[in-house]
């Protein structure tokens, strides 16, 4: 807890931070985030633009120290480590590979504050693979990290969310929320997913027109040239089917059915073709930076980025945690809170 303004504040601090998805949601459900932490430079401009009072922290997550970077206590310690060692897509290899490594050196920390001072809960976030990959040793792995270092946690403390379930946002993203709680705090396991009568209104759809804006032109630059082979690829596949969004893979167009978004990744940044594709009235176009960021439930998509290049925004919000999924497991881990039972 920290007093701001006279009032009573839990607090939050969030590793891995990136531009800031957890930052958005954690704030949204009433923390004040007191640090945080990432090794990117191009994510760091951008976290530090949405908050500036928040101290970021700048390097890598090996050289930051509880003494040394003088790191206070906070209720709810927030991570979401790097996913692609862990993704049924990727490489998969789980702990073997260094990002994969990242989530030991979250624990490091953890361990470095007394047991008393340890964050009362851990918000961990990562894709639902790292529940079965390694035929489930990754899972075991981390469920004995988190037991040793003195928390609560096993299979029941897991939340495995799709977007387009538990929000409004019509994008298929579905993701895994880990939440583990300090022995030195609580006799169980407080956390419950939030899922139920308690959080249907969410539910309801917005549709993706509201999201896609087909009313007025984007820049010529965002539209593919008729000669392009991609346009053919996309303009073809779209005379068979309806206007709803495409998304190029190596050598073939998918259509996203159900009016939903593709899952959007951080592969945005690396070009056009991998940005998912709409039709409108002048062309055939990708999304649009702040098309993306309001599926990724960013609210004021025109002033989320310092001067940055556009592959670079791409990249970045498609790393980010959905703050309206971060927003759920938020207020989830304050009503946790609210029942510390020591
Ligand atoms: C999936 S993104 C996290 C998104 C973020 N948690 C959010 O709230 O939106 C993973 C982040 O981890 C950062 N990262 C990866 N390896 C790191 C390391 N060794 N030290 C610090 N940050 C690291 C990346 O720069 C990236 O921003």
């Amino acid at each position: 807890m920290q007093i701001v303004d006279g009032e009573e504040h839990l607090t939050a601090a969030s590793l891995f931070c990136g531009m800031g998805g957890f930052a958005s949601g954690l704030y949204e459900a009433g923390f004040q985030i007191l640090w945080a932490n990432d090794c990117d430079q191009q994510a760091c401009a951008v976290f530090r633009h949405r908050f500036p009072d928040v101290r970021l922290i700048e390097c890598d997550v090996g050289a930051l120290g509880v003494a040394a970077d003088r790191l206070p206590p906070v209720d709810v310690l927030a991570g979401g480590f790097p996913c692609q060692s862990f993704s049924q897509a990727g490489a998969r290899g789980g702990f073997d590979d260094p990002r994969g490594e990242t989530f030991f050196e979250i624990m490091r920390l953890v361990e470095e504050f007394v047991p008393a001072r340890r964050p009362r809960l851990l918000l961990l976030e990562n894709v639902p693979h790292l529940l079965y990959g390694a035929k489930g040793l990754w899972f075991d792995r981390i469920q004995s990290a988190l037991r040793r270092a003195g928390y609560w946690f096993r299979r029941s403390s897991c939340w495995v969310v799709n977007v387009k379930d538990a929000t409004s946002l019509p994008q298929d993203r579905e993701r895994l929320f880990l939440v583990a709680a300090s022995k030195a705090h609580f006799t169980y396991n407080p956390f419950k997913p939030p899922v139920g009568e308690a959080h249907s209104e969410r539910t309801d759809h917005v549709p993706l027109e509201t999201f896609v804006d087909r009313s007025r032109p984007q820049p010529e630059s965002e539209y593919l040239a008729p000669e392009n082979k991609y346009y053919k690829m996309i303009a073809h596949k779209m005379a068979e089917g309806s206007e709803d969004i495409y998304q190029l893979r190596r050598s073939y167009v998918r259509e996203k059915a159900d009016g939903l978004c593709p899952t959007l990744t951080a592969n945005m940044g690396r070009g056009g073709h991998n940005v998912p594709f709409i039709r409108d009235t002048w062309g055939v176009r990708r999304l649009s930076v702040e098309e993306v960021a309001r599926l990724q439930g960013f609210a004021d998509p025109e002033n989320l980025f310092p001067d940055l290049p556009s592959p670079a925004k791409y990249r970045l919000l498609g790393n980010a945690v959905c703050v309206s999924l971060a927003t759920l497991a938020a207020r989830a881990c304050k009503q946790a809170l609210e029942k510390q039972t020591r």
